[in-house]
């Protein structure tokens, strides 16, 4: 093995890739652009992983850091407070739809989903609903790979190795309508149809039994795949029909990725839960959060009852202080109004790319694009595992980095490339990701 990979074991990835080549080193990163180890710059298309919504370089991120480590490196929330963790809470509640008031903060995005899938146990258990444990979500969806959360994911592949699972992850269809398996020519009625499929479940597992179901506003896996018009308000109705909590897994979908700081927000509907985490501080800390209604913590501030879940660091002092520093910089520069303002552009601009053979679908909203690669455009044939393999791991993710993109070509459902740069992204960023990806998916073409 190369002598810098030697020790490190990195996250989904195929190590035996580097066992004699060397690892692409990420050092150093300015708005949004980053630069490998050998100076080489790229255009970060991904925004680190859906994370990095500020931009890379801020130093005032940098410094709330280090200010608030040389002012209180740490304390926990556990029976204590700290003043940033208060203030973060407060902020965190005052942009949040209706009333999402309480925020139990965690490290990232599967303790968050962790946590919300253990208050709805616990909270219908306080409230004299015991049996309800189960969660329902939508096939193909990531929600993250702790074992609870990976009961609600539903990406076959990341599900195998681990089985058995968590009891009681009930999987619905998701929201693609490229590939909608009812109603291909009336993207409402599948909304109807793609929610009344949670109805379903629920009724077939009984809805007494039912805790939460768990949805992204823009399902991420898969590759982007928007709600339908009314989608979320009919979820809404069926999940008050059964009295289950509705979870919105913004983990991605929030601060600003679609141009309002929550998904929920930018689909016009009420979630019980919100659970985030990456934007929440651009990446410079870790850090998410369990966002929950007023109702939900109710039956926990009765005299004697808590919820009994934490994590060492939740909430760390750092990560909040970086936190309250990004929401600053979010509001001075109007970083959400400027996503709503130049989504229409980046879409148009992605968008030139139907023009070329293999591009079947441009799908997304926001700063958050999904573009579905297949074999005919016209019959949308999608490729077999054996091509796919041959055309994501075999060219196209080496040929995008080497052209200058980072971004993700992904084949967890049909194979697609994924887009989700810095807010602070303009037409020259959205001119250069077309063009790269023109002259690199013209050459997969010729290729296949
Ligand atoms: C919707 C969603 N939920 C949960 C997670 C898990 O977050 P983390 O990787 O921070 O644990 C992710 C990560 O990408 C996600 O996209």
């Amino acid at each position: 093995m190369g002598k810098e990979t030697d020790h490190l074991w990195m996250h989904f990835t195929r190590m035996g890739a580097y066992r004699e080549g060397s690892v692409p080193t990420i050092v150093r990163g300015e708005g949004t652009y980053v630069w490998d180890s050998n100076g080489k710059r790229y255009l970060d298309g991904l925004a680190g992983l859906f994370t990095v919504n500020a931009g890379h370089g801020r130093a005032e991120l940098a410094d709330a850091a280090a200010k608030q480590a040389h002012e209180l490196a740490y304390f926990p929330l556990w029976s204590y407070a700290h003043p940033k963790a208060i203030e973060l809470a407060g902020r965190i509640a005052e942009l949040t739809p209706g009333d999402l008031n309480r925020v139990f903060f965690t490290t990232g995005g599967s303790e968050a989903v962790e946590s919300a899938w253990k208050l709805a146990r616990s909270y219908f258990k306080k409230v004299g609903q015991p049996l309800r444990h189960k969660v329902v979500s939508r096939y193909l969806a990531y929600h993250g790979t702790s074992m609870g959360a990976l009961s609600i994911t539903g990406v076959p592949a990341f599900r195998a190795e681990f089985e058995p699972l968590v009891p009681g992850g009930i999987k619905v269809p998701n929201t693609n309508f490229y590939r909608a398996p009812e109603h291909g020519d009336d993207y409402e009625a599948f909304g109807v149809w793609a929610a009344e499929e949670i109805a379903r479940a629920i009724e077939r597992e009984g809805p007494e039994t039912v805790a939460a179901v768990f949805l992204e506003p823009v399902q991420n896996a898969g590759g982007c795949f928007p709600a339908p018009p009314g989608y979320f308000q009919r979820v809404r109705e069926i999940c008050d029909r059964y009295g289950v909590l509705l979870v919105s897994d913004e983990v991605i979908c929030s601060w600003g990725r679609l141009g309002e700081y929550f998904g929920a927000q930018y689909y016009g509907y009420q979630p019980d839960i919100i659970t985030t985490a990456k934007g929440m501080t651009s990446g410079y800390s870790p850090l998410g959060a369990m966002i929950a209604s007023d109702r939900l913590i109710e039956p926990f501030l009765a005299d004697g009852q808590m919820f009994a879940h934490g994590i060492t660091f939740g909430g760390h002092p750092v990560s909040c202080a970086v936190g309250l520093a990004n929401l600053d910089l979010f509001e001075r520069e109007g970083l959400v109004g400027h996503v709503r303002e130049h989504a229409p552009a980046f879409r148009a601009t992605l968008e030139k790319l139907y023009d070329l053979p293999i591009v079947g679908d441009v799908r997304g909203e926001g700063y958050f694009y999904g573009i579905e690669l297949v074999k005919d455009k016209a019959t949308r044939e999608t490729f077999n595992a054996e091509e796919s393999e041959r055309l994501i791991r075999g060219f196209l993710s080496g040929a995008l980095f080497e052209a200058g993109l980072y971004c993700r070509a992904d084949d967890r459902g049909d194979p697609v490339i994924q887009l989700s740069p810095a807010l602070t992204a303009t037409q020259q960023q959205f001119d250069e990701i077309e063009q790269i990806l023109r002259d690199v998916l013209t050459r997969a073409s010729s290729l296949l």
